[in-house]
């Protein structure tokens, strides 16, 4: 593995980096228009950026140990392996808005795990935009990233995603929360309930059917809400209004309207009792109603949430696999991990802590 250093043989011209995110609430809520309620995750993804030494884009990536070279004839991005398609979705992004982007030589190190449903390519295409804003001086806000990053994943790396993401990963940071609204791209820093404490825990299951289950989830709202005649579920206030609905789009629709008033009685200001309830009542919608949760992310949640200092647990992300989060009494962070991490291997997964994060070096 090559550090900045070796791989720029000096400094590299800018280094700029971005958080992960978790969602707290609002889960599946963003493409309907509607709220969420994330936080940033302390572990980052950094890139730096010289000029190339030839005319080609070399790109390397420590966490990976892999380096490649964006030819001048690219294949079609999507047909690129992981994490070149983001690096050249972007770089393409910028050039199509008028900015030439010399060839570089890019730098990608991360302290991120991939796959665990935490938006490691979020964080990679915002500190990767980050660092070109920099070095070619663009004019270009935080939301303004974030919604090119956005762009990124939908037409280079063919995930119809909303902007949770992307907004979560250039807007937040770990202090707070960040208040989204989807309709307006409005946001808002609140306060994380308070005294508490968050821990994170990857199920061991990877995401295998996470496009094709968030597809279709995606389109189901599409159809409840045609059905409906309204532009976005988000414009449906009374669950009443639900009834014409039949199965299974009443149930989707359910949990988006659900969802976005537990996102807005959070952004009031709760107690982390008050807030973990309604992750309880998050995770049972999405396992109910929603369908995006698997039998071990429902373990792995009761665990957490029948230990004695979790406030509330649930499934953060798209679900299929992937991480759950807890809320819980602060100074508890470290045990809870650890006893629930312990009882879940006994199970037979293979579960990680990825927060509190871990301290070893
Ligand atoms: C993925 C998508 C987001 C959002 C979440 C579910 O992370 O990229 O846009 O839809 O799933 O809340």
């Amino acid at each position: 593995m090559l550090s900045a250093e070796q791989f720029f043989h000096g400094s590299p011209q800018v280094s700029e980096s971005a958080p992960g995110r978790i969602n707290l609430l609002g889960e599946h809520t963003d493409y309907n228009d509607g709220y969420m309620l994330p936080t940033a995750t302390p572990q980052r993804t950094t890139v730096a950026l010289a000029p190339s030494p030839d005319r080609r884009h070399h790109l390397y990536s420590a966490t990976l140990g892999r380096h490649r070279l964006l030819p001048n004839r690219p294949k079609p991005a999507r047909a690129r392996p992981d994490f070149e398609r983001y690096v050249d979705g972007c770089i393409k992004l910028i050039e199509a808005r008028g900015t030439h982007v010399p060839p570089l030589s890019i730098h990608i190190s991360s302290a991120l795990p991939i796959g665990a449903g935490l938006s490691s390519s979020a964080a990679l295409e915002v500190a990767l935009l980050r660092a070109l804003r920099r070095l070619l001086r663009l004019d270009l806000d935080d939301l303004g990233l974030a919604r090119l990053a956005q762009q990124a994943e939908i037409t280079y790396a063919g995930v119809h995603c909303g902007i949770l993401d992307q907004m979560a990963c250039s807007l937040a940071d770990c202090a707070h929360m960040l208040w989204i609204d989807a309709r307006t791209l409005a946001s808002r820093l609140l306060p994380l309930p308070s005294p508490s404490a968050l821990v994170v825990i990857d199920s061991g299951v990877a995401r295998a059917l996470a496009a094709t289950g968030y597809n279709r989830r995606r389109a189901e709202c599409e159809t409840a809400a045609r059905l409906l005649g309204v532009p976005a579920l988000r414009d449906i206030r009374e669950l009443a209004a639900l009834d014409t609905l039949p199965p299974p789009y009443r149930q989707r629709a359910r949990h988006v309207l659900t969802e976005n008033a537990r996102v807005l009685q959070a952004a009031g200001g709760l107690s982390p009792e008050q807030f973990g309830s309604l992750m309880n009542a998050s995770h049972a919608s999405l396992r109910d109603d929603f369908e995006v949760s698997l039998a071990a992310l429902d373990e792995l949640v009761a665990l957490l949430q029948t230990h004695p200092q979790v406030y509330g647990a649930r499934l953060t992300g798209a679900g299929f696999g992937g991480a759950c989060v807890a809320l819980c009494r602060q100074g508890s962070a470290h045990d809870v991990a650890l006893q629930t991490l312990q009882k879940y291997q006994a199970h037979g997964h293979r579960p990680s802590i990825l927060l509190p994060p871990c301290t070893k070096s």
